[in-house]
């Protein structure tokens, strides 16, 4: 059995379906580009045939990255997997991706069908895909809670129609490491076929246990682990990428196995992530997270110093977190900001740099020095990027009895200014109701927080907001060392990507 585990990243179709995650189609391309960069074998870059638009995502993606396999998702349906065909034309790599559910729950209740009909379906589904491409890979979805002889059957069946890989999804995120152990054990030894079709994993973490199961698909004979960067996916997400990769190369004396991740790019993928969607990683979050590698404990600090391996099993390097003594500030010129940006593990074209350079020199204005959290701040930008535009703002504020109040001028989609004025609790509050009239959206305030990305006095401030509209989550991310324009850019960010959202469905 070969010892190199497929990454097969799902974070632009299982992950952009969570709530709040949702990405346009140059944050798509973006996305993918850094996962090219960061070395998953596959992406899953979407369902070609949900809409225009996911189409449209499939079809750039497989034009225009190259490196990694390009997957998109279809249902055992021909329009699906024609769409999805369709949509891979022009991949240097495809695969598609052909599903159908398998429990007894889901045959009886939502596909009203008999086993027999969704082995029918399953093998029609897999021979059609195969017409397309030779890279065909067949899910039975919520594998875990089918029955295991039938699952086997399933199994045996797709292989036999041409599916060269098997995913074996966890999709209600129910099962456990030993379970997931003997089903993948089960069969390895009951499909007689088995050995034409590589076994996959495909693990949502709603008891906490998406990366534990996932491992143990592994340590059973599982090649390829489907995965999203920070998590992110339904409800309480998938196998994080990041926490999977790390525990195989961190404990390689226990699996004996590796991937091709360039480990030192998950950092700076997970941020490019985080900014994209504007959902922040907690801080506690393993691998990520701002103190997965903070020692604060006195006696931690002095192992630390007489050793670090005595507190540390990874070198924060290893996943891009750098240190370095190269303060940029005022002065400096171009080329300093290239090295810099190329250091911390980013990669920016020549027109990104024209921006960077120049949001560089304005910050460079309001703070003396500039530090590695203000360059990755500037890098992955601010993740709005429209319809609308906060063109001028002015807030008032003060003790006692004063009322607060806002002024703001937005830009709207149709080009138009929109001026608006509001008091409220506060400069934030007063400046949103003032966004909220101008646009004529209304949303719910669920949370707002503000952190500081660097030190001292003049550090910037990230703010992060979250809103309920239309009963879904939808979270925006703001940068600027003041923290009631940070505020502002984060709530901008909400409405410009409620405004897609809703341009997307009508
Ligand atoms: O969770 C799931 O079952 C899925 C399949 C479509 C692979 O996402
Ligand atoms: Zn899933």
């Amino acid at each position: 059995m070969s010892d190199k585990i497929i990454i097969f990243d799902t974070t632009l179709r299982d992950g952009e379906q969570s709530p709040g995650c949702a990405m346009s189609l140059a944050q798509k391309k973006r996305m993918a580009k850094a996962l090219a960069a960061l070395g998953v074998d596959v992406i899953e870059a979407g369902f070609a045939a949900a809409s225009p638009d996911d189409f449209k995502a499939v079809a750039s993606i497989a034009q225009e990255v190259k490196g990694p396999t390009i997957c998109a998702l279809a249902r055992c349906h021909d329009n699906d997997i024609r769409e999805a065909g369709r949509a891979l034309e022009g991949a240097e790599k495809k695969r598609i991706h052909v599903f159908i559910a398998t429990s007894p729950l889901h045959r009886e209740h939502k596909l009203k069908m008999s086993k027999a009909q969704v082995i029918e379906r399953a093998v029609a589904g897999v021979r059609l895909a195969r017409t397309f491409c030779d890279d065909v890979e067949f899910s039975c979805e919520d594998a875990t809670r089918t029955e295991p002889d039938f699952l086997a059957q399933v199994v045996e069946a797709a292989i036999e129609a041409g599916a060269t890989t098997i995913n074996i999804p966890d999709t209600v995120g129910y099962t456990t490491p030993t379970e997931m152990f003997d089903c993948i054990r089960r069969l390895k030894t009951q499909v007689p076929n088995i050995d034409q079709a590589i076994l996959s994993t495909h693990c949502h973490n709603d008891l906490g246990l998406a990366v534990a199961n996932s491992l143990a698909a592994v340590e059973a004979g599982a090649r390829q682990v489907e995965c999203t960067l920070n998590g992110i996916g339904e409800r309480a997400g998938n196998c994080a990428l990041e926490e999977v990769v790390m525990a195989i190369k961190t404990r390689a004396n226990h699996f004996g196995i590796n991937t091709a991740i360039r480990t030192e790019q998950l950092l700076p993928s997970s941020r490019l992530l985080s900014a994209i969607t504007g959902s922040v990683v907690p801080r506690n979050k393993a691998i990520i997270g701002d103190n997965a590698f903070a020692h604060a404990s006195g006696i931690h600090q002095h192992g630390m110093l007489s050793h670090p391996e005595t507190y540390e099993i990874m070198k924060p390097q290893s996943i891009g977190r750098v240190d370095t003594s190269l303060v940029l500030g005022k002065h400096s010129g171009r080329h300093a900001l290239v090295d810099k940006i190329t250091e911390l593990g980013f990669d920016a074209t020549a027109e990104d740099m024209d921006r960077i350079f120049a949001d560089f020199k304005a910050l460079a204005d309001r703070k003396k020095h500039i530090s590695d959290a203000d360059i990755e701040a500037l890098v992955v930008g601010q993740a709005s990027t429209g319809p609308w535009q906060l063109a001028q703002m002015q807030v008032t504020s003060g003790t006692g009895d004063s009322i607060a109040s806002a002024a703001v001028v937005l830009l709207g989609p149709d080009g138009s200014e929109y001026r608006e004025a509001a008091t409220g609790d506060g400069p934030v509050d007063a400046a949103f109701r003032a966004i909220e009239r101008a646009t004529g959206m209304e949303v719910h305030l669920e949370g707002l927080s503000v952190n500081s990305i660097s030190e001292g006095i003049d550090a910037q401030g990230e703010a992060q907001v979250r809103v309920r509209f239309a009963g879904q989550a939808i979270h925006g991310r703001g940068i600027s060392t003041d923290i009631v324009a940070a505020s502002v850019s984060a709530f901008m960010d909400v409405i410009n990507r409620i405004s897609r959202q809703m341009a997307k469905a009508s």
